[in-house]
């Protein structure tokens, strides 16, 4: 069976009458199989190799049922088919790795730092050439699309939570043959779906909200050109980053969640976000739902609802930013994002974003009860000592 053409055990969870439902009964609903005795879930498949006579034969590039399961999920979510990969940088390679080489890519100012080194990586090798726009400027988004052969947006973009306005974009001139890619990973289907806008491609990092419980590395892309989505299947065929049969099964069992986890992660953010920009020792919060966000006019427009990510400053130096993030109790120090647990840490700490300003914190706000979340940021900036 080939992702890019119809599939029987697809179709016929479908003619169950479980399509056109809302995203979060889809989230529960989707993915499963229908025959009288099956389990409710789809199981693990720990399997390279299957006997002849049927369309499955080796997974690498007939898949399992594992990943069909999860491939149906976040396809039914944003409105395509879905190739899932053994992470996000896997299947943003495999995205690049449809360029011909003299292409030209353009991407925000703001992008995802591991997105930015691999176009890079392929610009130091001469695959590609390519050039940044301003993500928060239509009009810069929409030149870039009559020029380059693949534009990428990283929107809600990570970590300044740029919102492009992928709608008019997605409507604006191409050059011809050109792809719109849309890094999706922030907003999550639930509160965007760039393919209904007219963008091609969709990528998630699964790592982030669809599995939403750190404890897995999985990647996504989504599109409706059945050419585009077997291109992209034949980039995990010959590349081999395809999904890990218990990955597949987790980052499943997560999205079951994941309308009940956004719903109280962003309510969460929402109070947050407000308390912190009211806060003597926060010099800035950047976040969709505020007013006094740059994009929050195109947020408004665009998104369902401001997600659960949010990035702020500090007053102070750069250690102290450190100092908070250590002196957190209940909230996690670490990297990543988009899981159960909120999470900060300082990004200008890591490399290749060393140009972000040096007390800004990124924030993933995960579902605990808001305000102990809040003693616990009151706590550490107290820990770390006050600058005004
Ligand atoms: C917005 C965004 N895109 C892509 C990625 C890469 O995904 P992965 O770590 O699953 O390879 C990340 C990882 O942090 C991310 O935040």
């Amino acid at each position: 069976m080939h992702p890019g053409s119809p599939c029987s055990r697809c179709l016929s969870h479908y003619a169950h009458g479980v399509k056109d439902v809302t995203p979060s009964t889809w989230v529960v609903a989707g993915g499963r199989t229908f025959n009288p005795g099956d389990p409710l879930n789809v199981p693990i498949t720990l399997a390279s190799n299957f006997r002849a006579g049927t369309d499955r034969g080796y997974s690498r590039g007939e898949g399992t049922a594992t990943w069909e399961a999860l491939e149906e999920l976040v396809g039914g979510l944003e409105g395509g088919r879905a190739v899932a990969f053994s992470s996000g940088m896997a299947a943003a390679a495999a995205v690049l790795n449809l360029l011909s080489t003299g292409s030209h890519i353009a991407f925000p100012d703001d992008c995802y730092h591991g997105v930015v080194a691999l176009i890079d990586e392929g610009v130091e090798k001469g695959r590609w050439s390519s050039s940044r726009f301003a993500g928060a400027d239509t009009a810069s988004c929409i030149e870039a699309v009559l020029s380059a052969d693949l534009v990428w947006l990283d929107s809600v973009s990570n970590p300044l939570l740029t919102v492009a306005d992928v709608p008019a974009i997605a409507l604006a001139e191409r050059k011809p043959g050109g792809l719109l890619v849309v890094d999706n990973t922030f907003a999550t289907p639930l509160n965007q779906r760039p393919l209904a806008f007219g963008a091609d491609i969709v990528m998630h990092s699964a790592t982030k909200f669809l599995g939403g419980h750190s404890d897995v590395l999985s990647g996504v892309l989504v599109a409706q050109d059945p050419d585009v989505v077997a291109a992209l299947a034949d980039q995990r065929h010959h590349g081999g980053a395809t999904p890990g049969a218990l990955e597949a099964y987790l980052v499943t069992r997560g999205i079951r969640t994941l309308a009940v986890r956004m719903r109280q992660a962003q309510a969460n953010a929402i109070d947050l976000a407000d308390r912190l920009q009211n806060h003597s020792e926060i010099l800035r919060v950047r976040y969709p739902g505020l007013v006094s966000h740059d994009t929050y006019g195109v947020a408004q427009r665009v998104l369902d609802g401001p997600g659960a990510m949010m990035s702020f400053e500090i007053a102070g130096p750069a250690d102290r930013a450190t100092a908070f993030c250590d002196a957190l109790r209940i909230i996690v120090h670490a990297t990543s994002l988009g899981a159960v647990e909120s999470s900060m840490e300082r990004r200008a700490g890591t490399p290749g974003q060393e140009h972000l300003p040096p007390t800004l914190v990124r924030f993933s706000v995960g579902i605990e009860d808001v305000d102990e979340l809040w003693g616990d940021i009151v706590q550490a900036l107290e820990a770390s000592g006050s600058h005004r």
